[in-house]
């Protein structure tokens, strides 16, 4: 039963390898194709050293990096990544034109592209603003990486620049329409009680997927919060990249 298999054991040839990293609780994922033993890194963030490491560890050879949006969090070690293995950077175009994010081999992307990792690991990218206006989740088979989309039981906050909650309400609706129940999702942080979660338990589990109206989605998410707030200054964790 390929779909319900738990982080790092092989559907099919692809595993999602999760690594947990840094003082928010990121979660930074490797995207295998098994057969060839390379992976895309989804949101190198936080410690170039320890993502090398396990790349290592694994004895997989990182081809792509992955963005799904332009927060610090989610990008602060991307530039260490290519200085090291000179390979293409993803993100999709609407992002890059929000944000004027830029750094070496930046492949400016569209929504629906897939790429290929490997032979057998075929990754396509689907806009999901809401939480960024260029925000990207990475469908692969029988899974989606979600960034600050979707959490377990959670969904990204939308009252920091560029968030859009009624874009987010849309997102979120797209993704329950157009994605088979089984699809295991990967958040981009560990804020839930598991680390990923099929949908269709989020369907039923996660407060921000029962909301009837528009409206009623965006009182709560929006609840205490102010629009247009920076995002906060990173904390003193940072350990030198050596
Ligand atoms: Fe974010």
């Amino acid at each position: 039963m390929p779909n319900a298999t738990p982080d790092g054991v092989p559907r099919e040839g692809l595993t999602i390898h999760t690594l947990p990293l840094g003082p928010w609780d990121n979660f930074i994922y490797l995207l295998a194709d098994e057969a060839t033993k390379t992976c895309a890194v989804v949101d190198p963030a936080w410690h170039a050293p320890s993502i090398l490491q396990e790349a290592q560890r694994l004895d997989l050879k990182i081809t792509h990096i992955l963005c799904t949006h332009s927060h610090f969090d989610h990008v602060n070690r991307v530039e260490k990544l290519v200085e090291a293995l000179d390979i293409p950077v993803h993100m999709l175009r609407p992002e890059i034109e929000f944000s004027g994010y830029r750094c070496e081999n930046l492949v400016p992307s569209s929504p629906g592209d897939t790429l290929r990792v490997g032979k057998h690991v075929d990754v396509t990218m689907m806009h999901t603003p809401g939480h960024t206006p260029g925000s990207c989740s990475y469908r692969l088979r029988d899974a989606i990486v979600t960034g600050d989309t979707l959490f377990v039981d959670g969904c990204g906050r939308c009252d920091f620049v560029g968030g859009d909650p009624e874009q987010m309400h849309q997102t979120l609706q797209t993704l329950l329409d157009k994605l088979p129940g089984d699809t295991v999702m990967y958040p981009g942080h560990d804020y839930g009680p598991t680390a990923s979660a099929p949908l269709a338990q989020q369907r039923s589990t996660n407060p921000y997927l029962q909301h009837k109206t528009v409206a009623d989605f965006v009182a709560h998410r929006m609840q205490g919060k102010t629009p247009n707030t920076g995002l906060s200054r990173p904390p003193d964790w940072v350990p030198e990249d050596s």
